[in-house]
Parts: structure tokens; sequence; C-alpha cells
């Protein structure tokens, strides 16, 4: 059996499984603490005020609760929230369509904001600005441009990669977060939340050991513990304890790190096909068999924050820990 954590197909088809387990309040949203007190204040400070709440963007790798965060803020303006993905708008009349529904107040959540292509990117500057929305209308072969006021309006953005977003774009955003990887204990947290909110009880021990081997990521800790609680329906009576997590972490193929089969193949790439690096994302990629965004989104980040490899402008290399994990000395040779 492929066990594989994190594919974008997986993603897609954990959606309705995500949405149910989703934290509604920054109360049940566990970790990013500072995040979420400047949260608190600017969203209070926009009611006092009874404007809108700044533009904001949301960044950080895949899976640590942008999408959430963006719902929340929408929850705790009292607002409704509009969504849009990057990929999505591909003509500036999707854009403008969009833009069109907002009702005073709304929250527009667009996801993936760095994948929108430039020439709809530029209906956003004067919409986030001055709330106008520049249309060009063609007619008798002539065009010409009207405005059209918009109503106030947040603009939540999300991306895994800040470094892609425009610097004309990112200047319109007030505030801007970046989540970062999660604590142990806030695993732990978020491992027996989800446990309480589908009604299946874990044991302490066994939800830390969930948190020690989810590269420190939300989603993953719950896609794990959807697992977890299979092997523990079937094998244990539904008993979630630490062996049977052990044990179904071990058929997982997740290992004391947290690393999986990819992660595993991209380091064993690394250091045997290309002697440790430096080498080029495209290659390794390609000898894994995996997309180069799904390495440099999914893989890459959490092995850099790691230390297992780093990144030099030659490419990627492959770091002390990485040959120690697997167990090879630096001439190729397991030890
Ligand atoms: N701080 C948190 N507290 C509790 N649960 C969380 C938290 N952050 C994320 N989650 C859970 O993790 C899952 C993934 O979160 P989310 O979809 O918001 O990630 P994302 O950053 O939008 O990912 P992507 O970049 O892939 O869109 C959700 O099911 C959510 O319930
Ligand atoms: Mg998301």
């Amino acid at each position: 059996m492929d066990e594989r954590i994190i594919t974008q197909e997986e993603m897609d088809n954990d959606n309705s499984f995500e949405a149910s387990i989703r934290p509604l309040s920054l109360d049940e949203y566990v970790g990013q603490d500072e995040i979420k007190e400047n949260l608190r204040v600017f969203i209070e400070a926009a009611k006092m005020r009874e404007e809108c709440l700044d533009h904001c963007l949301l960044y950080g790798p895949p899976g640590l609760g942008k999408t959430t965060l963006a719902h929340i803020i929408a929850n705790e303006l009292g607002s409704n929230i509009k969504t849009a993905s990057g990929p999505s708008l591909e003509k500036s009349g999707d854009l403008a369509a969009v833009l069109s529904t907002l009702e005073p107040g709304d929250v527009l959540f667009i996801d993936e904001i760095h994948r929108m292509p430039k020439f709809v990117e530029e209906i956003l500057y004067p919409a986030m600005e001055d709330f106008e929305l520049d249309i060009i209308i063609n007619n008798d072969g002539k065009s010409r441009s009207i405005k059209v006021d918009l109503p106030p309006f947040t603009l939540v953005g999300a991306t895994t990669r800040a470094g892609d977003l425009s610097s004309p774009l990112r200047d319109r955003f007030g505030i801007i977060a970046k989540l970062n990887y999660y604590k142990e204990s806030e695993l732990k947290d978020i491992v027996k939340r989800t446990s309480r909110v589908l009604e299946m009880d874990i044991d302490d021990d066994a939800a830390l050991e969930i948190a020690k081997r989810c590269r420190k990521t939300p989603r993953v800790a719950n896609r794990l513990f959807k697992r977890v609680r299979d092997f523990a329906l079937v094998k244990a009576q539904g008993k979630i304890d630490k062996e049977i997590t052990i044990d179904s972490l071990r058929r997982l193929k997740v290992d004391e790190f947290g690393l999986d089969q990819v992660d595993i193949e991209y380091l064993e790439a690394l250091i045997n096909k290309f002697n440790g690096g430096p080498v080029g994302v495209e290659t390794i990629a390609t000898a894994i068999g995996e997309e180069v965004s799904t390495v440099e989104d999914v893989v890459e980040p959490f092995l850099l924050q790691e230390g297992f490899i780093k990144r030099t402008p030659r490419g990627r290399m492959a770091c002390e820990k990485a040959y120690e994990h697997l167990k090879i000395d630096k001439q190729g040779t397991l030890f």
C-alpha cells in the first residue's frame, strides 16, 4: 500500500474532513500566539471604529492553518466570507465578477494569491486601496475605462510563497502574518481537540506520539490521527493508546522524526544519486517522480527547517543530519 501523507489529491479528498474539524474562533485556534494576540487587537479596533479590518496576508507552508485562520477572521468580525483562489482567476472579468458580489464589510478570501496572473492582480490594486473597480468597456471598437465604487471589504490573501508575490501587491496588505511550524505541545492539543470533535478518545501519550511525528503541521497531525483511529477501530476495539499509535505509524511508514516515504526518497536521491548535492530541485523532483511544486512547497520546507538539507546558490545540499538519519557516512557507505 502506498501510504503518502501529503499529496495534493489526498488533500482535496480531505477537504470535507478538514472543514468538519476546523476551529471556528481565535480561542479554539491552537498556537500562533503572537498572530492571534495581534489579530484580536486589530479586529477589536476595527469593530470599535466601525470600519473594515485592514487587508491581511497569511503566509507559510501548507497545512499550518491559513484557510482556517481566514474563516476565523471573518467569524470574529461577524462578516460573511467569499472565497476565490488565485489559479481560478484567469481573466480580469473573473476577479471583477467576484468583486462585484461583495457587500459592505465582507471578507474576500483569495487562496494561493501568488498564482493570480499579473494583469488580474492589477485590478486588485485600486480595489484594495480605494475600493474602486476599473473596468474596460469595448464599444464599437472603442474601449474606455469606467470606475465602479466597491463597498469597503477586507481582503485576506493566503500563500505558501510570499516571495512570489509582487511588491505592489504585498505593500497593499496592512497586516502580514507568517505562520510558523507548531510546537509538540500545541500539536498534541490539536490532536486532542480533533479527537473530541470526532468523539473518539485518544490517550495523552498517544496524542504526543502523533504530535512528534507530524512534520509540525496540524493537517498532518489530523490525518495521522484519522488513520490511527482506523487501526485502533479494527485492531484494538477502538482504544487509541500509545502502542496502537506507534504500530499504526510504523505501518504508515512515518518515522520517529515524522519523515515519510517521500522525504526519505528525497534524501536518498540527494545523497546516493547526487553525492549529497549541490543539485537543482528540478533534478531531484524528476529523480523521485514528484512535481517540482510539491517538492518545493511541501517536502523541502520541513527538511530545511529541521536541518536535513540546505539551500545554496548552486542547489540543494544534504546536511550531516541527513547522513546520520539514513545511516550513511559521507563516502556513501552504510555505517
Ligand atoms: N491552529 C490550529 N488549531 C487547530 N487546528 C488547526 C490549526 N491550524 C490548522 N488546523 C487544522 O489543520 C488543517 C489544515 O489547516 P488549513 O487548511 O487551514 O491549512 P492551510 O495553511 O490553509 O493549508 P494550504 O496551504 O494547503 O492551503 C485543518 O483541518 C485545520 O482544522
Ligand atoms: Mg488553505
